[in-house]
C-alpha cells in the first residue's frame, strides 16, 4: 500500500472524465487499497481515483465514526434519484479548508461493483447520499465548487493558488 498525492483545485487534471474499469483485478484492488490508505490518512470521508490522477471509475467512502466501514464502488451508476432535494455542506480533500452548501437529491440507489468484482445495489440518503454524489462528480471531472457562484469559485481559486505559491516558496 502507498499514500498517493492528492491533486489540488484548480489542477486541470481534476477535470478529466474517468473511464470504466474493464476488470476488477489485482491492479484495481491495489488502487483501492491505496485510495483507502490515502483517504484515512487525510481524514477524508471519500476519495475518487480522479483525485490521485488515476482516471478510472473507482471511489472509496467511509462515513463511519470509527473509520472502519470502507465502501468501495467501481463503475458506480445511479439507478434512481429522489425528486426531493437536500442542501448539505460539502468539503473536498482537493479543495482543503473550503466548505459550502450544494443541492443534491436526498436519496439515491446506486449500482456498482465491489473490490471482488461483484455487482451490488445500495440505497443511500443523508450524508452517504451526498458523499456518493460528490465522489461520482469527481469521476466525470466535476469539483463541488463548480456548483457555487462564479464569484465564490474565483475567490476559492485565488485562495488555492496563493496557498500553493506559499508552499512552493517554503520548499
Ligand atoms: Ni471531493
Amino acid at each position: 500500500m502507498a499514500l498517493l498525492p492528492i491533486l489540488v483545485y484548480p489542477d486541470p487534471r481534476l477535470h478529466t472524465a474517468a473511464k470504466p474499469v474493464q476488470a476488477v483485478d489485482a491492479r484495481i484492488r491495489a488502487l483501492v487499497a491505496d485510495l483507502l490508505e490515502t483517504m484515512y490518512e487525510a481524514n477524508g470521508i471519500g476519495l475518487a481515483a480522479t483525485q490521485v490522477d488515476v482516471h478510472e471509475r473507482v471511489i472509496v467512502i467511509d462515513i463511519s465514526e470509527e473509520r472502519n466501514e470502507p465502501l468501495v464502488l467501481v463503475n458506480p451508476e445511479i439507478t434512481w434519484a429522489s425528486d426531493e432535494k437536500q442542501i448539505g455542506d460539502e468539503g473536498c480533500l482537493s479543495v482543503p479548508g473550503i466548505y459550502d452548501g450544494v443541492e443534491r437529491s436526498s436519496a439515491i440507489r446506486v449500482r456498482a461493483l465491489d473490490q471482488q468484482g461483484q455487482s451490488r445495489e445500495l440505497a443511500a440518503e443523508g450524508l452517504l447520499d451526498v458523499c456518493i454524489h460528490h465522489e461520482m462528480d469527481h469521476l466525470r471531472g466535476k469539483v463541488f465548487v463548480e456548483y457555487l457562484s462564479p464569484l465564490k469559485r474565483n475567490r476559492i481559486k485565488s485562495k488555492m493558488l496563493k496557498a500553493r505559491r506559499e508552499t512552493e516558496r517554503a520548499d
